[in-house]
């Protein structure tokens, strides 16, 4: 099937208001995301802080493709292609570290500056009157398409030419501002190594269920229902404060009504974030001091419409999810049609009191982590529809809750907290991006 037909392939697998079962279960479809979605669209690669110094790398993928954020010499972040040019080896093996001034491959010792460039090859006689100049090797490590360092978050983006990473983002990016505008030094630093947790499930389901309103008074009525109702039995007096846990915990059991008017606003390009109004996050105890250092650091009318936005989960398409409030990060990382490794990490406010980051480890604990309580309950759902999406009777999963057929999905928009719209965004997404590199049929 040439690309043209694949293309055509592609956009029948999406309607307004459904998607295909192949886009979770299909080893094929997979691939062409690997080749295609994952080269055109803007991906995370990690923070600026977890390579502090020139030589500090860390490695990690786009997609399916091996990468090494590094700190160059100039003091700019690089992402390189793990790949040695020579005949393939990965030239960094582990996760992070300092290379120096160079990495070195472990097979036959080529060097490599921190840009990639080919600095030496031991016998380089061995390659004169070779041509060898001319050749791909030649060209050392080679660097990811574009890149881009958007207040210590960094960005890839793996085809060469493609969408601009401001227009790629638009408005969306209001929420890694809020994020960062949080910390009275103006950045955040990581806090850290990610959590790490092996899902049996497509990747999309992940990204889908950040903006799914209608699933947390159900799907954790076991973990969170219970622990409310523990809480609820405990003799306490009225001024008993509730504990830090119980204050991350008991927001999941919100009823309808409150996710319907916390609001969803989507941007054109697949990103979107519930809690426009207000969210599980808005209602946590002041922490002594920090209010202090943030009006000291950018004067009252700022530090309050900073923390007055209390931003839920801001999803970028195609596979991170954000927190503002509570400075947490998830990457959903594909490793197959039925595989999917969840990275959160957390960070630090530089300049706010440490009990901060201790409430969102705390958070991360309690939802997120292999040991959480609720994580576990969206685990099971994941794989349940993993195994369930074999049934062939049923092709689509349906997303048309609070469907317009007016619906512009190119528009930014704010609509009812329960609504499906962003979900339906993010596949409008998916075929665009998956078909922006496929030729369309000749007429
Ligand atoms: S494969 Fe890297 S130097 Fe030969
Ligand atoms: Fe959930």
């Amino acid at each position: 099937m040439g690309y043209a037909e694949t293309r055509a392939a592609m956009q029948a697998l999406v309607t307004p208001t459904e998607a295909h079962r192949d886009l979770y279960i299909s080893p094929d479809i997979y691939r062409l995301e690997m080749k295609h979605l994952f080269a055109n669209t803007w991906v995370f690669v990690g923070h600026d802080s977890q390579v502090p110094k020139p030589g500090d790398y860390y490695t990690t993928q786009v997609g399916d493709q091996p990468v090494i954020l590094v700190r160059h010499s100039d003091g700019e972040v690089r992402v390189l292609y793990n790949r040695c040019p020579h005949k393939g080896t990965k030239v960094v093996i582990d996760r992070a570290g300092n290379t120096g001034k160079f990495f070195r491959c472990p097979y036959h010792a080529w060097s490599f500056k921190t840009d990639g460039c080919l600095l030496a090859i031991p016998l380089k006689k061995g390659y004169e009157n070779t041509g060898f100049e001319g050749s791909e090797a030649a060209k050392g490590m080679r660097s990811v398409g574009d890149v881009r360092n958007y207040r210590g978050f960094v960005f890839a983006r793996l085809a060469p030419e493609g969408i601009g990473f401001d227009e790629y983002f638009g408005g969306s990016l209001s929420s890694f501002d809020n994020m960062v505008d949080r910390a009275p030094e103006g950045r955040l630093e990581v806090a850290g190594a990610p959590l790490r947790y092996l899902h049996k499930c497509n990747w999309k389901m992940l990204l889908e269920n950040q903006t799914d309103t209608c699933h947390p008074m159900v799907a954790h009525e076991s973990s969170a229902g219970t622990a409310v109702k523990i809480w609820e039995a405990m003799p306490k007096s009225p001024d008993t404060p509730k504990p830090m846990a119980m204050e991350i915990i008991a927001p999941f059991m919100s009823p309808y009504e409150f996710f319907e008017n916390m609001g969803i606003r989507t941007w054109p390009n697949g990103h979107g974030h519930t809690g426009v109004h207000h969210s599980i996050h808005s209602d946590y105890s002041a922490v002594p001091g920090y209010w202090e250092q943030m009006v000291a650091a950018h004067g009252a009318e700022k530090a309050q419409a900073v923390l007055g936005e209390n931003r839920h989960n801001t999803c970028y398409f195609p596979n991170l999810m954000i927190k503002g409030p509570i400075q947490l990060l998830r990457n959903f990382i594909p490793l197959a049609a039925d595989r999917t490794l969840v990275e959160t990490w957390i960070y630090r406010l530089v300049g706010a009191p440490d009990m901060l980051v201790a409430r969102t480890a705390m958070y991360n604990r309690l939802i997120n982590a292999p040991t959480s309580m609720v994580g576990h309950d969206d685990l099971e759902m994941y794989e349940r529809a993993q195994e369930g999406l074999a049934a062939s009777p049923n092709d689509w999963v349906n997303v048309q809750r609070l469907y317009d057929p007016g619906e512009d999905l190119g528009a930014e928009a704010v609509e009812n907290g329960t609504t499906e719209r962003q979900m339906r965004n993010q596949f409008a997404a998916w075929v665009k991006f998956m078909t922006a590199s496929m030729p369309e049929a000749a007429a």
